[in-house]
């Protein structure tokens, strides 16, 4: 099977490992636009740290969240890389709880688990986790905590909001007990919007945007599989530096396909995405009327990217349905991909 190999992102990868490199003090939320990578980078960095470090990964995009006990159940199965005699290899909590031979010895017995589970009480696992994460550095290694997806447990209630719980347990990890870093990723711009204006995480936490690759990146990220220059440039064109795109215009080029007609067709199906807005519009399904969406379009007529004041429903609902991207921490807003861009600009021409 072919395989496109990782680009690297220089200027990302050296901020994450100064912040690996330094002791855990703030909560870092790793953003960006749909696909960019941030998840990629991620696993990246984190397949290559040294064996001092254990990293314990959870995504949640799969996982199905509804209540408070599903979400212990997925924490249940975060995986953890531990090292083996060879080479290392991913093993889950849940494993790790069964397993023989625990790396970091910790005793968990049947009560333990009944305790985690009683009473939908988080802070109850989240006190396991705290152990499991002291037994670690005691053993002079450094735990690291990543949950991609984080947005999906916006509507888990207990007793409140599992959110505001979860958030006081990262600051806890962090800036009070220095105990691991914490990663937290996503792709929601909204729920981002969120955190970013949320009182308790002022100044406990960081920001690292992991945007579309740059113009640099783009070209040598597709030399290496023999673009000309010409086929470089219309692949700038339509999909900019989004990673999921370039990979697919690999992928056509090394089947013998033409770049050229290839992002002439990914265009004409986001066009026809687009369009979709406004046949649920004319199907009442959408409060906002095809002028105030037209009209949001009409901004990014001559512009890619524009600083905004006030954030309205129009725009919250088109960054909702994944059109904008809004970056709360510069306040601006742009089309999630160059592709979003070029069909809002095909819809204008209608
Ligand atoms: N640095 C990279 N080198 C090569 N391919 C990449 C790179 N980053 C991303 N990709 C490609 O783009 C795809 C999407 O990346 P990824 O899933 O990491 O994006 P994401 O930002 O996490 O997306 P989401 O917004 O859905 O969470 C990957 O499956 C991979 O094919
Ligand atoms: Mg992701």
């Amino acid at each position: 099977m072919r395989s496109i190999e990782f680009h690297d992102r220089e200027k990302e990868t050296k901020e994450i490992r100064a912040i690996l490199d330094s002791r855990p003090t703030l909560i870092t939320f790793v953003y960006g636009p749909i696909n960019s990578g941030k998840t990629e980078l991620i696993n990246h960095i984190t397949s290559e740290l040294p064996d001092d470090y254990v990293v314990f990964y959870i995504n949640l995009r799969t996982k199905f969240l509804a209540s408070y006990d599903e979400f212990i159940e997925s924490l249940f199965e975060m995986e953890m890389e531990t090292a083996g005699a060879l080479k290392k290899r991913k093993e889950t909590l849940a494993e790790l709880v069964s397993s023989v031979t625990k790396v970091v010895g910790i005793p968990i017995n049947k009560e333990f688990l009944d305790y985690v589970f009683k009473d939908n009480r988080p802070k109850n696992a989240f006190s396991y986790i705290i152990k499991l994460f002291e037994e670690v550095r005691a053993t002079g290694k450094q735990p690291v905590l990543i949950l991609d997806e984080l947005q999906k447990i916006g509507d888990v209630k207990v007793n409140g909001s599992l959110i505001y719980e979860l958030f006081n347990f990262f600051i806890d990890l962090t800036k009070e007990k220095h105990l691991a870093h914490v990663f937290v990723a996503t792709s929601d711009s909204l729920f981002m919007e969120s955190v970013y204006s949320e009182a308790m995480l002022e100044g406990r936490c960081r920001y690292l945007l992991v945007d579309d690759f740059d113009y640099e990146d783009t070209a040598a990220f597709l030399e290496k599989y023999g673009f000309t220059a010409d086929e470089t440039a219309v692949a700038w064109e339509y999909c900019g530096g989004k990673p999921i795109s370039l990979v697919e215009l690999v992928n056509a080029k090394l089947d013998g396909k033409d770049v050229g007609s290839e992002s002439k067709k990914v265009l004409k199906i986001r066009t026809s995405q687009m369009l979709s807005i406004f046949d649920e519009i004319s199907l009442g399904k959408i409060k906002y009327s095809e002028k105030d969406i037209i009209r949001e379009f009409k901004s990014f007529e001559q512009e890619e990217i524009l600083q905004y004041d006030r954030i309205t429903g129009k725009k919250i609902f088109l960054a909702g349905r994944n059109v904008f991207f809004i970056d709360p921490t510069q306040r601006t807003i742009k089309p999630q991909s160059r592709l979003n861009l070029l069909a809002l600009r095909e819809v204008l021409r209608r």
